[in-house]
C-alpha cells in the first residue's frame, strides 16, 4: 500500500508533519503484529504540494493520498482507521 502525504507549505501549517509522524507509528505497530495485519509493504511518502489547494479557495489542506483514495482535510484519525482496515487481515 502506497501513502503519499502532502507537504506543500499549506498541508504542513495544517499538520501534515505531525500525521507523517504518526503513520510512521503506525507502520511499527504494524509490523510488530505480523498475525493480525497484511505482509502488504506499507510505503509512506512525503510528497511536495498535490495541487488540490490551488485548484479551489475551499479549505482542503491537509491531503493524504492512499492509493488512488485522495483525503482531503484529512485528519489523522481518519487516515489511521483507512490505513489499519485496509492492512488487517
Ligand atoms: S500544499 Fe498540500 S495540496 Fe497544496
Amino acid at each position: 500500500m502506497k501513502v503519499k502525504v502532502c507537504v506543500g507549505s499549506n498541508c504542513t501549517l495544517l499538520g501534515a508533519m505531525n500525521m507523517l509522524d504518526q503513520i510512521e507509528d503506525l507502520k511499527d505497530i504494524i509490523s510488530e503484529d505480523p498475525e493480525d495485519y497484511s505482509d502488504e509493504v506499507l510505503e509512506v511518502e512525503a510528497v511536495k504540494c498535490l495541487g488540490y489547494c490551488k485548484e479551489t479557495t475551499e479549505d482542503v489542506a491537509p491531503v493524504v493520498v492512499i492509493d488512488d483514495e485522495s483525503i482531503l482535510n484529512a485528519t489523522s484519525q481518519v487516515v489511521m482507521e483507512k490505513i489499519m482496515n485496509k492492512m488487517r487481515k
